[in-house]
């Protein structure tokens, strides 16, 4: 069995969840059910990353195309995200993470708005595991968003520094491994600038089921490949 190496973690692990509906389905259950258990494995993994020593984790948990899904179940998502928010953020904020929103949240519920802003201003000078947690995100929509405030600025010939600090993540490290839950091998509009030399990891474990060996199972795969981010 191989071991992880703790002196080549990768410092942003991005995580694509999937797979909730399909959990909930073979079960038998709504998919709500397959939602709530996926907030509880965000919590494990929130937990096992900090201890693993990641710097930057990043979650997509709703994306821009999410609000063609049935009323209800967005909804449901809105108010899973406000109940985790409420009862189970305190623990973390406890051992010291921080939150950062990537995407556009004025669409949001006002309730989750209002939770979201508290976490993120509670946990603020935080200096412990990073959180990101990508909420009406789409990256093609964050890529013109930047190119938007460059122009603002009056910078009329951006470099890739300019777009990085213009971009959700700013300040942050791009991504060193993509993970995506229950098999799909699809990047569905994320991070697409920061993932430009990220080692893509996909398993067909369903997200409610990804537990910390799978984390750790991604980690060293992970580094059993050699990055030449283009060179020989
Ligand atoms: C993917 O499963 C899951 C989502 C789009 C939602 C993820 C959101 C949460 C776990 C809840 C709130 C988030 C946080 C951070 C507390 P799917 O429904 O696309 O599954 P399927 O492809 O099997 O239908």
């Amino acid at each position: 069995m191989s071991e992880i190496d703790f002196s080549k973690i990768p410092a942003h692990v991005a995580i694509i969840m999937d797979g909730n509906g399909r959990w909930a389905k073979k079960k038998s259950l709504p998919r709500i059910f397959g939602h709530r258990q996926g907030v509880k494995t965000v919590k494990n993994i929130v937990k096992a990353a900090d201890s693993l020593g990641i710097k930057v984790l990043t979650l997509y948990a709703f994306s821009t195309e999410n609000w063609k899904r049935p009323a209800v179940e967005v909804k449901a998502l809105f108010s899973l995200l406000v109940q985790f928010l409420k009862k189970e953020f305190a623990e973390l904020n406890e051992k010291g993470v921080r939150l950062r929103i990537l995407g556009d949240i004025s669409k949001l519920p006002e309730n989750a708005r209002k939770e979201l802003d508290k976490a993120c201003k509670e946990t603020a000078e935080n200096s412990g595991l990073q959180l990101n947690i990508a909420l009406n995100y789409g990256a093609r929509q964050e890529i013109i968003r930047a190119f938007r405030s460059i122009a603002e600025k009056g910078i009329t010939n951006p470099d890739e520094d300019d777009i990085s600090n213009a971009l959700y993540t700013a300040g942050q490290p791009d991504p060193d491994l993509l993970i995506r839950t229950s098999g799909e091998l699809r990047v569905s509009n994320f991070m697409l600038w920061q993932i430009a030399y990220c080692e893509i990891y996909v398993t067909d474990r369903l997200w409610p089921d990804f537990s910390r060996k799978d984390l750790e199972e991604a980690i060293i795969d992970f580094q059993k490949r050699e990055r030449r981010f283009g060179g020989i």
